[in-house]
């Protein structure tokens, strides 16, 4: 099977994120209810734990230790959690559907779904800049992280191209205007992810850039692949509703390309991102080069 060592790979690490995040979390029966269960509702589960496997992976692969990427890779996905419970709100996406599960204001409420996306973002900020979680921290390096995470969740990155996501719904697509809106949404997220693990595990000013400059090729082609999947996929598979963005007039890259020339876009985005890899050692950054190409033959 063609991702065997991969999937082992990424069930080991998502065992290390999980078991990490149950160890910090308040307890879900803490008041006031319910917020702590509405957050171990949107956590657990969980997806497929993507940007903190990045994060882990980018720093084995410059020789850092895990124990000093964690309480980043683990606030990275609270982030990511926190802005997919506002991505489904009624007045964003209004979806209902979302891990498999119903999304977490339809599970509670509005109210709890705003808060829930608040205390996670709040709550990464606080893991990421607690010193104590770290094995062997860094202060240089943990703030040099914080601001890039800060930079990449908001306005340099995902709220703004999630602003442009929801208001140029129903306009016309573009090149420019799609490259925008994915990029910021999504790419920058994974970017910094790779670039954080880098960085926290010291790695050369070289090596930082290289892995930037992956990062942001597969999370580009990670958000191509989502629109793809929107239209080739089913719920029942994806965990999400599908078929929704033409309808919602979302600029996707289907619209504007369709699906196979997107997936083509993917993939030499994805060969452009390993290709950049040249200068790591091949059995050092196998789990780089086998995540992208997991991105764009993903089916969920
Ligand atoms: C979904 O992200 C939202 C996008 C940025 C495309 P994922 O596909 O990583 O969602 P989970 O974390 O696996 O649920
Ligand atoms: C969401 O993009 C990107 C985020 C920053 C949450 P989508 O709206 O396409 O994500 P899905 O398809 O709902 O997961
Ligand atoms: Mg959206
Ligand atoms: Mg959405
Ligand atoms: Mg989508």
């Amino acid at each position: 099977m063609k991702f065997e060592k991969l999937n082992s790979y990424i069930e080991e690490k998502k065992k290390i994120i999980d078991s990490w995040l149950l160890s910090h979390l308040p307890p879900p029966g803490r008041e006031p209810k319910p917020i702590f269960e509405a957050v171990y509702y949107a956590l657990f589960p969980g997806g497929k734990r993507i940007r903190p496997i990045l994060a882990i992976a980018s720093c084995e692969l410059t020789d850092g230790n895990i124990g000093d990427v964690l309480p980043i890779a683990c606030a990275i996905e609270m982030i990511h959690t926190y802005s997919l419970i506002h991505d489904d709100l009624p007045c964003m996406d209004d979806d209902d559907l979302r891990r498999g599960k119903p999304t977490l204001h339809k599970a509670y409420n509005e109210a709890i779904a705003v808060l829930t996306g608040d205390i996670l973002l709040t709550m990464a900020f606080e893991y990421m800049s607690n010193i104590k979680l770290y094995k062997n921290p860094s202060l240089p390096r943990i703030v040099m992280v914080i601001n890039e995470i800060a930079r990449a969740s908001g306005k340099e990155g995902m709220v703004v191209g999630q602003v442009a996501d929801i208001t140029w719904e129903g306009s016309s697509v573009t090149e420019e205007k799609i490259n925008y809106i994915h990029t910021n949404k999504t790419a920058k997220l994974i970017e910094v992810s790779v670039k954080s693990g880098a960085i926290m595990s010291g790695a050369s000013y070289r090596e930082v850039e290289v892995l930037s400059e992956y990062g942001r090729l597969i999370g580009l082609a990670f958000q191509i692949v989502d629109d793809v999947l929107d239209v080739t996929s089913t719920s029942d598979k994806i965990g999400k509703k599908t078929k929704k963005d033409l309808s919602r007039g979302k600029l996707s890259y289907v619209a504007l390309h369709g699906i196979e020339n997107s997936l083509k876009k993917a993939k030499e985005l994805v060969e452009r991102a390993k290709e950049k890899l040249a200068i790591f050692e091949e059995e050092k950054c196998w789990m780089l080069k086998d995540l992208a190409e997991y991105i764009v033959a993903r089916e969920k």
